[in-house]
């Protein structure tokens, strides 16, 4: 069975959360399309070529824990913009969003331009305050060194350029479920988007 769940929307919206959840829920392999562009930025940041590191990605790349660091984050948005480095990373992305099974892909093109046949697509978003704080105390969970002001000033500049970029910038799909997680618990969204995937499931 080949059902493909699209899951897109800006950081640290809750779409990680609800795209595990939702994976472990049907059953479906889970790809986060984040890490292929962090695992791309951490390459660049160590002084790699960005289009050989996109054309040279490996799976294993991507099972890096020092891909979740904000200055990852940061070089990851700026090599998204590439239109080049994007298209060499779509074949990786299609193939798995059609595999036997089932799957669910996250990012901020899945439903726009990776998969627009997806069956299910979800655009999770919350307010860039209710962002930043989970992103700040996630961070200081972590024993990282932040301070809130900055973690709000990042939020906001990569939605600028996640969704001002020329090539396959943030939107909603015009299928698409928005989910606004701003007032709602971890469970409520799951849940949400867990009936969302269900209601597009054949009969
Ligand atoms: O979801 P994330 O924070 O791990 O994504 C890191 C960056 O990668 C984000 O700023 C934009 C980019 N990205 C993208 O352009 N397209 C995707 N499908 C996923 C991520």
């Amino acid at each position: 069975m080949i059902f493909t769940v699209a899951i897109d929307g800006p950081a640290a919206a809750g779409k990680g959360t609800i795209s595990k959840a939702v994976a472990a829920y049907f059953g479906y392999a889970h790809l986060d399309t984040g890490l292929l562009y962090r695992a791309v930025g951490a390459k660049v940041l160590a002084g790699a070529d960005p289009m050989h590191a996109a054309q040279t990605l490996d799976p294993t790349d991507l099972e890096n824990d020092a891909l979740r660091t904000p200055e990852v984050a940061h070089a990851a948005s700026q090599v998204a913009v590439n239109a080049e480095i994007r298209s060499a990373l779509v074949d990786f992305q299609r193939s798995f969003a059609v595999r036997t099974g089932g799957a669910v892909l996250d990012g901020r093109d899945i439903g726009t331009v990776i998969c627009p046949e997806a069956q299910a697509k979800l655009f999770v978003t919350a307010s860039p305050e209710c962002r930043a704080d989970r992103r700040f105390k996630e961070l200081q969970a972590k024993g990282m060194d932040v301070s809130a002001a900055q973690v709000l000033a990042d939020v906001i500049d990569r939605d600028k350029r996640d969704s001002e970029r020329a090539t396959a910038p943030l939107r909603v799909a015009p299928d698409a479920q928005v989910i606004d997680t701003s007032d709602l618990t971890i469970e409520q969204a799951v849940a949400a988007a867990i009936a969302f995937v269900q209601s597009r499931l054949p009969h």
